[in-house]
């Protein structure tokens, strides 16, 4: 039978968030029902509450999370009630042809739940990254959840969900990040200190954190920043210029995704080396660049959705070094909090006191 369950709406285009009773079906073919144990405040929710991803609302929001299969649909055999899982917002198709051709993390074709959740009224919600995860029960394609190991706690596993794992990924699989590399990092958040997490996990030596908030520098420090640099009182291209040899990193890694840090990313690379975009810029954004400094400089300019990941591959994998003491997800969670406190959590985002608010539920 359907539930009701509790949620965080974003009702209209830059109100404040709202705690709703909402409806969530049994799972039907392919689909599970999921009690979520915890969820984070990623920026991309603060995105979807002003309307800067798109226009479907009522969006059920939350997309960075953990918890445990309550019950699977018809023609799920992979999963079973009481598996501890992370969700995605990756299910790959297996067949479009990004899939055919073995490039998965690409899938132009990634499943979601067929059936609405819904407001109480029979309103259907759209799930934040098909996903709408500050509730206590969601429900998504089977595929969206990957079992990982359960001795990893909700609130680290859950951050794989999204910015954790964009971060990571954006250095490790998108920036292609090697042993002995410099790499920058533009933009020292959630997302921008996983990037630095996974510089270093990739072996990078030199590893320039770049932000304008002092407290997001030091944060970044302790997660693995070997030099840090404030763009609000000193230029940033230079400044990773002059930690490189005067040449610019390997790779630059833009972590807030507006104009002004992805001309630096462009720039401040070594001649032939990559800028990766990870940010999630707005629609109404344009960027100009000189077209012979494009072709001039060679190398590579590239985003990365989701840090490139296959979450099958790259979850239990990550989970696995955050077990062994090898990767510490635990220094992103700054605060847990309630359903009630998902504002104030956007709020704390802005001034800058949080690297991650998660939900726990
Ligand atoms: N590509 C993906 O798949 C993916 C996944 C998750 C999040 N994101 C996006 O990544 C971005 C960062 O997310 P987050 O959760 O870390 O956000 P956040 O708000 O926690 O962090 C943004 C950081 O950028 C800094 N900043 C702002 N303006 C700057 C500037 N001009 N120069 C240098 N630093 C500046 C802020 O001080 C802050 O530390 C967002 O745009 C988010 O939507 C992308
Ligand atoms: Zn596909
Ligand atoms: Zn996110």
């Amino acid at each position: 039978m359907a539930q009701k369950v509790q949620g965080v709406v974003a009702g209209v285009a830059g109100a404040k968030v709202t705690v709703e009773t909402i409806t969530v079906p049994d799972p039907g073919p392919g689909e599970a029902l999921v009690a979520v144990q915890a969820c984070g405040v990623c920026h991309t929710d603060l995105h979807y509450r002003e309307g800067g991803i798109s226009d479907e609302f009522p969006f059920l929001l939350g997309h960075e999370a953990a918890g445990v299969v309550e019950a699977v649909g018809d023609g799920v055999t992979d999963l079973a009630p009481g598996d501890f899982v992370v969700l995605n917002w990756r299910a790959v198709c297996g067949t479009c042809r990004a899939c055919r051709r073995g490039e998965p993390w690409y899938c132009f074709d990634t499943h979601n739940a067929a059936q609405p959740m819904t407001l109480a009224d029979g309103t259907p919600l759209s799930p934040a990254l098909g996903i709408g995860a500050f509730a206590e029960k969601t429900l998504v394609h089977s595929g969206q959840c990957t079992k990982v190991d359960p001795r990893a706690g909700a609130e680290v596993a859950g951050l794989l969900g999204c910015g954790v794992m964009a971060g990571i990924g954006a250095a490790i699989n998108t920036g292609q990040v090697g042993r002995g590399d410099s790499v920058a990092v533009l933009g020292c958040g959630g997302v921008g200190d996983a990037a630095i997490v996974g510089a270093k996990l990739a072996g990078a030596t030199t590893i320039i954190a770049v932000d304008v908030d002092t407290r997001k520098l030091e944060w970044a420090q302790s997660m693995g920043a070997t030099h840090v640099v404030n763009a609000r009182t000193g230029d940033a291209v230079e400044s990773i210029r002059e930690l490189t040899g005067g040449n610019g990193a390997d790779v630059v890694i833009d972590a807030v995704g507006i104009p002004e840090t992805f001309r630096q990313a462009f720039y401040a690379r070594d001649l032939a080396g990559t800028a990766v975009l990870v940010g999630v810029p707005t629609p109404d954004l344009t960027v100009e660049l000189p077209l012979i400094d494009v072709f001039a400089r060679g190398g590579a300019v590239k985003s990365s959705w989701y840090g490139d990941c296959l979450p099958s591959r790259d979850f239990p994998m990550l989970i696995d070094l955050y077990l062994q003491g090898r990767l510490d997800l635990s220094s992103f969670v700054t605060e847990t909090i309630g359903l009630d406190d998902v504002e104030e959590a956007f709020d704390k985002m802005h001034d800058g006191s949080v690297l991650r608010s998660v939900v726990v539920l």
